[in-house]
């Protein structure tokens, strides 16, 4: 396998965890290079159920590595805890297979109270965050007021800089109406969970261009998707880092010229959490999913908004990525569906529209164009190679990934390893 980076291509939630897994298979190193906690990647490994918010999915399988990179946004805290909790579910996590950026920046209890003080200010405008501290957390980093988790191995350095940021943040909360914090509270939380994240800290950077000369095969894990993507998503309804192909190169340190392949991940329909502008949202495709008990966000809980296909949004995002192949999941969400429509162009006034505008009024104002085809109802979930599949399911799938315009290279069919069909 060559370096690879996997991208979703809609809103997230497109089940990249498990194509990841998918794929680690046959990579040596698996990077995630952006965003933090907010994301929830479910593996299900032999019908146990893990659930992965910052430690790269690769951590399930023996003799992988695994790299936290300099681009992620860390808290501490609910890393520490991710550790804890997977090596209680058997997991083995030592530096052997799981190490972390020394200068990725760390989120900390007053980014995630401003997070949620700025979303109540917001009210009717509020962005729908998962509430983790992602926003402030990339705020303070580029403001250059951050902090790093290589500061977590001076406690005494670590201690006098955090009382002054939560000093300076409780002013604001206090401001907002929203409780102060307290810096003890905070030091302890965090010098604790320092003691089971130090002995991971290191140059990854260093370590991954070793690896790259090594000829080790790289795996990139992309978190969140490709319209939460802060340059290229529905802005302002988005995430605060770069979801894109970009953004893997930018938060490893590992150079454009090293990467292979992109992969795309998208469902054969969408999904989206939070608020803003969404074409294809459809209620009846949203009541049919709930029903059958899927589209449950894993890190939130919350119910997440459905519709159908947009090929609008697929095919920008196969143009933005530089997407080579794609992996088409929850196929198998579809089974009983009598019609099935697809978004294939956009109607703003009198324009026709191949891409989405990135104004977010005029986008708001665009009317589908649907594509309608037939159901294939039958249960895909025991398929295992492509001529398992029946016709129209066949059919659907090469169609939506021709409208994206790349090759179709995956489709899964539930959410075990080997309900993956390998095209
Ligand atoms: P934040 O990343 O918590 O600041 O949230 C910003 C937007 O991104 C909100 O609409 C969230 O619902 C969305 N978001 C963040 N992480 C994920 C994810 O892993 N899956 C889907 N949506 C996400």
């Amino acid at each position: 396998m060559a370096n690879t980076i996997l991208v979703g291509a809609q809103w997230g939630d497109e089940g990249k965890g498990k194509i990841i897994d998918f794929l680690t298979e046959r990579a040596d190193i698996v990077v995630r290079s952006q965003g933090g906690n907010n994301a929830g990647h479910t593996v299900i490994v032999d019908g146990v159920k893990y659930v992965l918010h910052l430690i790269p999915s690769g951590i399930l399988r023996k003799g992988i590595m695994c790299v936290i990179g300099n681009g992620v946004v860390i808290d501490a805290v609910s890393l520490a805890g991710e550790i804890v909790g997977l090596r209680k579910q058997g997991i083995v996590v030592t530096p052997k297979n799981l190490m972390i950026s020394d200068c990725a920046h760390l989120t900390l209890p007053f980014h995630r109270a401003l997070d949620k003080a700025k979303e109540t200010a917001k009210g009717k405008g509020k962005i729908g965050t998962t509430g983790r501290g992602i926003g402030p957390t990339y705020a303070d980093k580029v403001s250059r007021v951050g902090m790093r988790t290589g500061e977590l191995l001076q406690p005494v350095r670590f201690a006098e800089k955090l009382k002054a940021r939560l000093d300076e943040a409780n002013v604001v909360l206090k401001a907002m109406k929203a409780a102060p914090l307290d810096v003890k509270a905070a030091r302890e939380e965090y010098l604790e969970a320092a003691k089971i994240i130090a002995p991971f800290l290191a140059n990854t950077v260093v370590y991954l261009a070793e690896q790259v000369k090594a000829k080790k095969q790289m795996l990139f894990e992309g978190a969140q998707g490709t319209f939460l993507d802060i340059d290229f998503g529905t802005y302002p309804y988005v995430t605060s880092s770069n979801t894109t192909s970009g953004g893997a190169c930018t938060g490893s340190g590992v150079p454009p010229n090293r990467i292979s392949k992109v992969v795309g991940t998208m469902k054969a329909y969408t999904t989206r959490v939070g608020e803003g502008p969404f074409p294809t949202e459809d209620k009846g495709i949203s009541d049919f999913l709930h029903g059958l008990g899927r589209e449950f966000g894993a890190t939130t809980g919350r119910a997440r908004r459905c519709g159908w296909f947009d090929a609008v949004f697929t095919r920008y995002a196969a143009m933005v990525n530089g997407i080579d192949e794609l992996a088409i999941t929850n196929t198998d969400g579809l089974d009983t569906m009598d019609t099935i429509k697809v978004c294939v162009a956009y109607k703003l006034g009198r324009a026709k529209l191949e891409y989405p505008p990135s104004d977010i009024d005029a986008l708001s104002k665009c009317v589908p164009i649907y594509q309608e085809f037939p159901g294939w109802k039958k249960d895909t979930t025991g398929a295992r190679k492509w001529n398992d599949l029946p016709p129209k399911c066949r059919a659907y799938l090469q169609a939506i990934s021709k409208l994206t315009g790349a090759k179709l290279a995956i489709a899964s069919v539930g959410p075990g390893r080997e309900q993956t069909i390998l095209l």
